[in-house]
């Protein structure tokens, strides 16, 4: 596996469509290694492919395994979750605000709106269809690794953008 370089807001693939994924061969299950350990290494919580240079549809979600994790998802925390292809089929009508980071965009956190609870489909890595219901801070993260998908970065939404301190724990995606 490879740690693979992370690239900046300037790089217009982040800006880009990106293309779905048909293929389930080798070479992209070498691409979801890479992402894996990229994410752990960064570290950070989330990981769209455009953000390693890659415009297909593929991001990598991960719960923290700490407490406060552990009490909002249980026996869920410490979960990784790859999705192929993902798309939002469902959401709720209350949006909640939340603070966000981006990898992509080191140095700077934000406050972004974003539906309280969607429902999501996509593929596992092998191309195996599956369906998730998320709530909470793993909404917010799903919502803003798909956006990336769609060339969208939280800072073209967010209500407020500053430079972080060294008090803000907010983890990247
Ligand atoms: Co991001």
């Amino acid at each position: 596996m490879t740690i693979r370089p992370i690239i900046g807001p300037n790089n217009p693939i982040l800006r880009k469509r990106a293309i779905r994924v048909t293929s389930f061969d080798k070479k992209f299950q070498t691409l979801v290694d890479d992402m894996v350990e990229t994410l752990l290494d960064a570290p950070g919580v989330g990981l769209a492919a455009p953000q390693v240079a890659v415009s297909q549809r593929l991001i990598i979600v991960r719960l923290m395994d700490d407490d406060e994790s552990r009490e909002q998802f249980g026996e869920d925390a410490g979960k990784l979750y790859v999705v192929v292809n993902p798309e939002i089929i469902k959401t709720s009508k209350e949006r909640v605000e939340g603070v966000e980071g981006c990898l992509s965009i080191p140095g700077y956190v934000g406050t972004v709106d974003r539906y309280e609870t969607v429902v999501i489909t996509g593929q596992d890595r092998y191309g195996k269809s599956f369906r998730k219901k998320a709530s909470g801070w793993l909404a917010r993260v799903f919502q803003h690794e798909i956006d990336h998908l769609d060339g969208r970065l939280y800072i073209d939404i967010a209500k407020e953008v500053w430079e972080v301190t060294e008090e803000d724990e907010t983890p990247a995606e």
